[in-house]
């Protein structure tokens, strides 16, 4: 039986349209047809030309964004800042206007001279103390104390601003100049250790104990770990005035 059928097929197969057999013969009688092989000739083509694209646009994009920038730039330098004469000879520091001095028995010295070029308050110039140490006397410029300006900020040339760590805190501000540069120093009274000046952001703090030394005598006011030259103060919060005085450094 199985013999006949295979010679059956033989013989049948062996006529010329033995692939039209075959087919017929087929298991499932599913044919498997060739597929186009062509469809993902489409997608690669194109994605250099994207990539190419992309790049023209951030370029392009970077320059704007430059142009902005400058723009805005010039805007803000145009009003140009106003300033004060720097002395070399002399201590000097922009007062805004809501400041005002006491003698707190270490002086309070009038100004030799003062700039009122810049608004919200003036640029005074004082004389250097003869000591670079502060004492009781007559030589400090005067004395603020927290409880009448307890929002009271000082600056320092660099642009630092420094506050009070406490109302009880008092300071007096010593001026003083050696080989061509002057500054106007704070030296801190108050009865905590602890207490003083600290920078807005809170990083750095000096404490009126360590402006004294281990025998408790005060220490210079040429050492800037214990002292903030005073470019300008205020009572008003931390403002910094686009006058800048250049008396130190
Ligand atoms: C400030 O007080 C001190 C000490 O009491 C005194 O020697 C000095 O003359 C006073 N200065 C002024 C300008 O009042």
């Amino acid at each position: 039986m199985l013999f006949s059928s295979l010679v059956w097929l033989a013989l049948v197969c062996s006529v010329p349209q033995s692939m039209a057999c075959l087919r017929i013969m087929s298991p499932g009688g599913v044919v498997p047809m060739p597929r186009p092989t062509m469809a993902p000739i489409t997608a690669p083509t194109a994605a250099p030309m994207t990539s190419a694209a992309a790049t023209t646009k951030i370029t392009t994009t970077t320059t704007t964004t430059t142009t902005t920038t400058t723009t805005t730039t010039t805007t803000t330098t145009t009003p140009a800042p106003k300033t004060c004469p720097a002395s070399a000879d002399m201590a000097s520091v922009f007062l805004k206007s809501d400041v005002s001095f006491i003698n707190y028995s270490y002086g309070q010295v009038s100004p030799s001279e003062t700039c009122t070029t810049c608004e919200g308050g003036e640029v005074s110039y004082f004389p250097s103390a003869d000591s670079d140490v502060p004492a009781s006397g007559s030589e400090a410029i005067g004395t603020i104390t927290g409880a009448s300006c307890p929002r009271m900020c000082i600056c320092d040339p660099s642009g630092v601003c420094w506050k009070l760590t406490s109302p009880d805190v008092i300071v007096t501000f010593w001026p003083y100049c050696t080989g061509g540069s002057c500054g106007v120093y704070t030296y801190l009274i108050v009865d905590s250790d602890t207490d003083g000046l600290e920078t807005e952001d809170g990083s750095r703090r000096i404490s009126a104990s360590s402006q004294l030394d281990a025998d408790y005598d005060t220490v210079s006011v040429t050492d800037s770990s214990f002292y903030v030259n005073a470019a300008s103060i205020g009572c008003d919060g931390c403002v910094q005035s686009s006058c800048k005085t250049t008396s130190a450094m």
